[in-house]
């Protein structure tokens, strides 16, 4: 899995699918909120988005919807680990709605984006992930949730 953010950033074919998403405001600010130990929303969600499309790419599956759908699949602009008012229901089981409801705000989801992002977080929310895609996000979203630590652990160094 890859980590290093100037491999992603130099990637032309990957950067060209998502620049669009990158560039815009509400999804910057994810660089805001720490998603998982010191790892960033926006980095966590890039670090998906790259590896779950490489891995489309390889499968070949549809890596554009893979990697559109990554990059905002936890699209939601707070801070989990605070109690907050008006935020009703358990973050594990809520932002994945949360972050469908705001990403479409932002771009056209076709099917398969919607799927990938409702569902990443299968099975903690029941909903059975439709396609081969969505399987392989929620194998990549946990693997970078327990692998994180350890970045946050080699950034202390
Ligand atoms: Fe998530
Ligand atoms: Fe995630």
């Amino acid at each position: 899995m890859i980590k290093d953010k100037s491999i992603i950033y130099n990637d032309e074919v990957y950067m060209n699918i998502v620049k669009d998403i990158i560039d815009n405001e509400m999804v910057q600010q994810m660089k805001q909120y720490r998603q998982h130990f010191n790892v960033s929303c926006f980095d966590h969600c890039l670090y998906v988005s790259y590896n779950l499309y490489l891995l489309c790419k390889k499968y070949k599956l549809d890596y554009v919807s893979a990697a559109r759908a990554g990059l905002v699949h936890d699209l939601f602009l707070y801070d989990w680990r605070k109690r907050q008012e008006g935020r009703k229901g358990l973050h594990a089981y809520t932002h994945a709605r949360t972050a469908y409801e705001n990403a479409k705000k932002i771009f056209n989801l076709n099917k398969k984006e919607k799927d990938i992002i409702l569902k990443h977080m299968w099975p903690v929310t029941l909903a059975f992930p439709k396609y081969k895609e969505t399987f392989l996000m929620t194998y990549v979203d946990k693997y970078f949730a327990y692998s994180e630590r350890k970045i946050a652990g080699d950034l202390k160094k």
